[in-house]
């Protein structure tokens, strides 16, 4: 056994019932985490990153059902365990989760720091003048003055509350976080301000990190490893130095395309034409042949499964992959 695996994902699935149908949103993903490392899982909006995120915690909502999966933290499958055992003893001492759009989740009546040792105390068996003292440590390490701990939600700008987010998703010394757009609230200047700070959080505390974003140069910035998800599938994966040098499946070439350069001459943007599918009811064989400049009838009918192309770069695609029919 490899003793530096954090986290294993096998064959999860997890779709949403609705009225409709199902919505195939986590289908069939398998990937793994070693402790201390830093991924990003990169795809359009309704591709099913925050889904993954989600369905990882248990924290999912009540039409979602899991199909088939396991979900290892040091080789135990948190899928197994009740919730009532995850809200105990996983979330936030072993994994926490910063959910989209959660700097909105400060509670308006309550001061940052009443909020954050509230989430220490019920956790942990420490006193409230330790928990204090953490809370404000905390906040000076993700670069929020300790004077500022007192402060209400209303006072600290969106930047602060982001910062704030994650100091608490820190309090109870996790193994991994999992931060779902962490910085799509914000504007330029301040989000690559907090994806610095984040950055310099991971590698000091050798903590595992998932981040999600839409956007690959966010990913780029914090990220060793990239993942690219696309309509419930995670096409390809490698280390991100590998992603933007020599990435492999369309769907990712066309990503990057979209891609601004941080340096050099302005370029013009192209996006990939279209929208990902609808997950009710997505294409049959690769899910991208309707958008896929290198589509032949094969893809059109039968899936490709995600393969190594050498070590560490997986991807799912026909023509990469050389299905038999094209050798
Ligand atoms: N509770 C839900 N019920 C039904 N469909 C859902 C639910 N939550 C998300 N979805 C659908 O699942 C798909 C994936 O969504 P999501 O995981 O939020 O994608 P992403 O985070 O990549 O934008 C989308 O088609 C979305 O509409
Ligand atoms: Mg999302």
């Amino acid at each position: 056994m490899n003793m530096t695996k954090l986290l294993e994902v096998k064959n999860l699935k997890m779709y949403y019932s609705t009225m409709k149908g199902d919505v195939k949103a986590v289908d069939d993903i398998s990937f793994s985490l070693e402790k201390g490392e830093s991924l990003g899982l990169a795809g359009e909006s309704g591709c099913g990153k925050s889904s993954v995120a989600l369905a990882l915690m248990k924290l999912y909502p009540s039409n979602a059902k899991i199909l088939s999966g396991e979900v290892l933290l040091d080789g135990v499958n948190l899928l197994e365990m009740s919730d009532e055992v995850i809200r105990q003893n996983i979330r936030w001492k072993r994994i926490s989760i910063v959910p989209q759009a959660a700097m909105n989740a400060f509670n308006p009546v309550f001061t940052i720091k009443e909020q954050i040792v509230e989430a220490i105390l019920t956790h942990e068996d420490v006193t409230e003048k330790e928990a204090g003292e953490r809370t404000v440590e905390l906040l000076r390490r993700v670069g929020i003055d300790p004077s500022r701990a007192s402060n209400y939600p209303h006072e600290f700008s969106g930047g602060m509350k982001q910062r704030a987010m994650m100091a608490m998703a820190l309090s109870c010394n996790p193994d991994l976080i999992i931060a779902d757009e962490p910085t799509t609230a914000l504007d330029v200047i301040v989000q690559a301000q907090v994806l610095k700070e984040i950055k310099t959080l991971q590698e000091e505390l050798g903590l595992s990190m998932i981040l999600i974003s839409h956007d690959l140069s966010v990913v780029a910035e914090t990220c060793e490893k990239t993942m690219i998800m696309y309509a419930g599938n995670i096409v390809e994966d490698a280390s991100t130095l590998e992603i933007f040098r020599a990435a492999l499946h369309p769907y990712s070439i066309g990503l990057l395309g979209a891609f601004p350069k941080l340096t050099g001459e302005r370029k013009r943007l192209e996006s990939i034409k279209g929208n990902p599918p609808n997950l009710l009811n997505p294409p049959p064989g690769c899910r991208f042949h309707p958008r896929c400049p290198n589509a032949k009838d094969l893809c059109e009918v039968i899936p490709p499964f995600i393969q190594e192309t050498h070590k560490g770069h997986r991807v799912a695609c026909h023509m990469v992959n050389k299905h038999p029919e094209y050798r």
